[in-house]
């Protein structure tokens, strides 16, 4: 069947030198030894423990399909200091038959620079309208992190889009949260695809979403009910006193 994703997997297609950390990576070396990691749902989130490679991963495909290293659109094209990996080098991201005509790659630790540069932009002399238009008008700077998260994905966010999120949660209330997840159901019917790393066990529950574990024994499709995150979220809010009292007796 044809799939009607613009990413339908990745892949290594070079071998990666023995020498490199991404060598040894778990989520790398599971690479390494399957033929493909297929991406099947319009929703994908990466979840898995600290340092694991999630952002390495979703970076090295935002890279492969033309995205700035450090986020935005294809049009941002600038760079603060070289923190991406080579992964990119070593991996094809493999695509669909159709073409994704939106798409933003945003990086929690890079956002502050995607709105450094559009105020830039803007401040540069030009004939059509001033790009922060297209992200509800407000200078991101000018807003806290959440709305300025919140202005970017309701304003910027147009449809038929790759979109690539590494833990959109940080800037996010819970409340806000949920509606980053009504959104995302909105741009899904219109034909958006996400692929999203995160640790929050409220997004991960998003429906239809497939839910890639990564740990160091590879990289599997797990229920969001059995991940680690939202297992130990939930025994924590269960019984908070109890837990606090295993950990710090
Ligand atoms: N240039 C580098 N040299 C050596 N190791 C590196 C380099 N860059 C990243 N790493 C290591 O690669 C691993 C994967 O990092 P990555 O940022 O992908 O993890 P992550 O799963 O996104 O973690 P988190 O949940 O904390 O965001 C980490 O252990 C990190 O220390
Ligand atoms: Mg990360």
């Amino acid at each position: 069947m044809l799939s009607d994703l613009y990413v339908t997997g990745v892949k290594l297609d070079r071998e990666i030198p023995a020498e490199s950390y991404l060598y040894n990576l778990p989520a790398i070396r599971h690479l390494r030894e399957t033929d493909e990691l297929p991406i099947r749902k319009r929703v994908t989130f990466f979840v898995g423990e600290n340092g694991i490679g999630k952002s390495t991963l979703i970076e090295a495909i935002a890279v492969s399909m033309g995205f700035n290293p450090e986020g935005g659109t294809r049009n941002f094209n600038f760079s603060t200091a070289d923190s991406h990996s080579e992964l990119y080098q070593y991996l094809t991201v493999c695509k669909g038959v159709k073409r994704n005509r939106d798409g933003f790659f945003l990086r929690a630790e890079s956002f502050y620079n995607v709105a450094s540069n559009i105020d830039e932009m803007d401040a540069e002399p030009s004939l059509g309208a001033p790009v922060i238009q297209s992200y509800g008008g407000v200078s991101l700077h000018k807003q806290s992190h959440g709305e300025s998260f919140m202005a970017l994905a309701e304003n910027r966010f147009g449809g038929q889009g790759l979109y690539l999120l590494d833990e959109p949660e940080a800037a996010l209330s819970p409340s806000r949260l949920m509606r980053l997840i009504c959104l995302i159901d909105d741009l899904v019917k219109r034909d958006s695809q996400f692929i999203i790393s995160t640790h929050s066990p409220i997004l991960m529950a998003f429906p239809e979403a497939e839910v890639l574990e990564l740990s160091e024994v590879g990289i599997f499709a797990v229920p969001y009910q059995e991940t680690e995150h939202f297992r130990t979220t939930k025994q924590f809010l269960n019984a908070p006193e109890q837990m606090l009292k295993y950990l710090l007796e």
